[in-house]
């Protein structure tokens, strides 16, 4: 059974939602350990006011029965509390009475770094919020809810994932420097998974490859303009003799350069992915735009936003990272009900011998 993820949501819009298909009957999930995830994508240093107002919290609406999954569709919703304040711009049916909150005033000038420009030119809008709106980083709140499943599942055999911004002692400074300038900065995150065994993923072809499928997963999240497994950009300046892993008696390596993955298969060694992001794209002092109504040279929209959010990405990566792991897990030890994927990744580390 394949392991599928389907997401909605706009950033002021009632409710993120997620639909995750595939996974197996009676594996227990812990709400406080998926809303811990949620918590933590909401903290870091530079974030803005908003995340005071979400709190987010996870529901599950089905797929789930006194905490074990059925087997069946497991639909998780994350509410956005600031909906209430966005409820006549937002409504998604014509709203009723006269326009009240935020979000009634029609967007026309564009940010330089987001979806705004391109994004109303390709679908037709005349209001730059309906492009803003989904490209928006809100609803990686239930990719994280779906990240936090993923790692519950990975855990029942043995996998653990973790994210942290790569330690960068000025970080702090940096921000505040950058919030006194009304500016944004970006940062790198480094994740981390252990426990993985030798044959995730496969070089059969380029879509089964784990390491596609991974720095996809993680370029896939807003602001990361960069990805690498293991010592990426690093290795090409090395000779070949400084750059690989050799291989001891035990089957396991010395070093680890390689991020844990050749040839698109774990090779047993902990797995390393790590992301560049980009300066976040929303200033409070607004980069040149033009009025799309008008013509008229304007400044860009300016609107409440992180001045960092990289201790966020951190945790949106680690979901994303052990999502891919969850999907590759299932694809290799399948199974209607957890005993059986337990059971077969057993069998599995049984015939290659690997403790
Ligand atoms: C966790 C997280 C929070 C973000 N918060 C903001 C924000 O507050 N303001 C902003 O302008 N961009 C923010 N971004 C980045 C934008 O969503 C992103 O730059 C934009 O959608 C354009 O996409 P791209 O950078 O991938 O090209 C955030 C990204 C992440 C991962």
């Amino acid at each position: 059974m394949t392991l599928r993820l389907a997401s909605a949501g706009e950033s002021h819009g009632p409710a993120l939602v997620a639909i995750v298909t595939g996974l197996p009957a009676g594996l227990m999930l812990d709400r406080e350990a998926i809303d811990a995830d949620l918590k933590r994508r909401q903290e870091g240093y530079g974030r803005s006011p908003r995340q005071r107002i979400e709190q987010d919290r996870v529901e599950v609406l089905a797929g789930l029965r006194h905490g074990r999954t059925l087997g069946t569709p497991l639909a998780l919703v994350v509410r956005n509390r600031d909906h209430e304040n966005w409820a006549w711009g937002m409504s998604p049916w014509p709203p009723d009475g006269e326009p009240s909150g935020k979000g009634t005033k029609r967007v026309t000038l564009p940010r330089p770094g987001h979806a705004d420009l391109a994004g109303v030119l390709k679908y037709g809008h005349d209001d730059v919020r309906d492009a803003l709106e989904r490209a928006s980083a809100r609803h990686t709140a239930v990719h994280v809810a779906a990240g936090a499943v993923a790692k519950s599942l990975l855990a029942t055999i043995g996998i653990e994932v973790s994210g942290a911004v790569v330690d960068e002692p000025g970080l702090q400074v940096r921000i505040d420097e950058a919030r006194a300038d009304r500016d944004t900065v970006g940062g790198v995150v480094e994740i981390r998974a252990t426990g993985v065994p030798p044959g995730l993923g496969s070089y059969a072809t380029k879509e089964d490859r784990l390491d596609v499928r991974l720095t996809a997963a993680v370029m896939g999240i807003q602001a990361v303009k960069g990805v690498e497994i293991g010592d990426g950009f690093g290795l090409a300046e090395l000779r070949g003799s400084q750059a690989h892993d050799e291989i001891g008696p035990d089957r396991r390596r010395t070093t680890n350069r390689a991020g844990g993955i050749e040839a698109g298969i774990s090779n047993g060694e902990e797995i390393v992915v790590r992301a560049a992001m980009k300066p976040l794209p929303t200033l409070m002092r607004p980069l040149a735009s033009v009025d799309l109504e008008t013509g008229e040279p304007g400044q860009a929209l300016v609107e409440r936003s992180d001045v960092a959010a990289v201790e966020a990405l951190a945790v949106v990566a680690e979901a994303a990272v052990a999502w891919e792991l969850a999907v590759v897990a299932r694809d290799k030890f399948g199974g209607d009900a957890v005993v059986d994927f337990v059971a077969a990744h057993r069998a599995y580390l049984e015939r290659i011998e690997w403790a």
